[in-house]
């Protein structure tokens, strides 16, 4: 039995590191180096290179490096008889949350707009909004934005959640798939953590954006197909949305050309809303592979008939 770490951004090192470190009786192997094909038992990947997982005959299980599994799913080598998991870790749960909470103050204190200001030297106060005045929703009410909605809770904010099914949290109105509209209504802060799925595909659409109040803000720290992002800046040109925060896209990195680099009130980040850290996530994997050995259930094991 071996381990196959597959990702193509000059990361692998790091996690294999990890490995050294914490189990040094698992064979792991970078798929950027010569490897025994038949030996290798479990793949930890992150956007792997697509149809390759039918040349490893002896491969069990497909591990996420992280809390998304799209990427798995889309690839067509990803078969039924695989087994998959994903990232649940405390670190990338509590850097999502400082993420949103972060976007929710800029917003909230006007910091965006003086930023700008700044641009132009433009020495003006601007009217700002206090934490009565924010409700903010969250779309995908998981691992990521269960305990987000619980950390805004605390910090005194109005939260609402959205997900298929209902949740029961303290403090706040949670809503399932047909009280969308309702949700919608409520929320001046949108923040979508959903899983992305051929039904949340191009959800944050001008539909969409149309039933959220006007002056609404976006969160988007999904993934990037969620969005369709024309919709996007034409909702902020015509004043009905204030502006954005993205932090994935469709193509990553997002091109230097794509009109939301320049946007005004669309601010950027690289896909860093919360990073798989190796040091805390390998524990898991290491768990999961010893399980995996003795035939015991996984950790964090998706169920890939329900597709996140
Ligand atoms: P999760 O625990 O699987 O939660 C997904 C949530 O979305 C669940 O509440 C689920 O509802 C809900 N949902 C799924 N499909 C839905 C639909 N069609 N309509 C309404 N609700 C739906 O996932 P997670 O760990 O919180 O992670 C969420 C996503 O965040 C990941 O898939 C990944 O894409 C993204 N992410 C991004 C970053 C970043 O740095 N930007 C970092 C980590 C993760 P139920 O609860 O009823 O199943
Ligand atoms: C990051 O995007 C993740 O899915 O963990």
């Amino acid at each position: 039995m071996a381990l196959l770490l597959i990702r193509q951004d000059g990361k692998t090192p790091q996690w294999l590191n990890a490995f050294k470190f914490q189990a040094t009786h698992i064979e792991c192997y970078d798929f950027n180096e010569p490897h025994p094909k038949e030996k290798i038992t479990m793949a930890l990947v992150w956007k792997q290179p697509q149809g390759l997982f039918g040349q490893y005959k002896n491969l069990k299980c497909v591990a996420s490096m992280g809390a998304g599994v799209d990427f798995i799913f889309e690839d067509p080598s990803f078969h039924d008889d695989l087994l998959m998991t994903r990232v649940v870790d405390p670190l990338l749960i509590t850097d999502m949350e400082e993420f949103v909470m972060a976007h929710v103050y800029a917003h909230m204190k006007g910091l965006y707009k003086y930023q700008t200001q700044q641009s132009i030297s433009l020495w003006q106060q601007n009217p700002y909004l206090r934490k009565k005045d924010i409700t903010v929703g969250i779309m995908g009410m998981g691992v990521l934005g269960s305990a987000t909605a619980k950390a805004l809770l605390t910090q005194g904010f109005n939260v609402f959640g959205w997900s298929n099914s209902k949740k029961r949290i303290d403090g706040m109105t949670t809503y399932v798939q047909e009280d969308l509209n309702l949700f919608l209504q409520q929320t001046n802060v949108l923040v979508c953590l959903l899983p992305l799925t051929p039904e949340t595909s191009g959800i944050l659409d001008h539909t969409l954006f149309s039933k959220l109040p006007k002056g609404a803000y976006i969160i988007h720290a999904a993934r990037g197909p969620h969005l369709v992002s024309e919709d996007l800046i034409q909702s902020i040109d015509q004043g009905h949305l204030s502006g954005a925060a993205i932090d994935v896209f469709p193509k990553e990195p997002l091109e230097e050309n794509d009109p939301l680099w320049q946007h005004l009130n669309i601010h950027i980040t690289p896909h860093c809303a919360s990073i798989s850290s190796p040091e805390s996530v390998v524990a898991q994997i290491i768990v999961n592979y010893n399980r995996l050995m003795s035939n015991q259930p996984l950790l964090n094991q998706v169920d890939t008939a329900k597709g996140y």
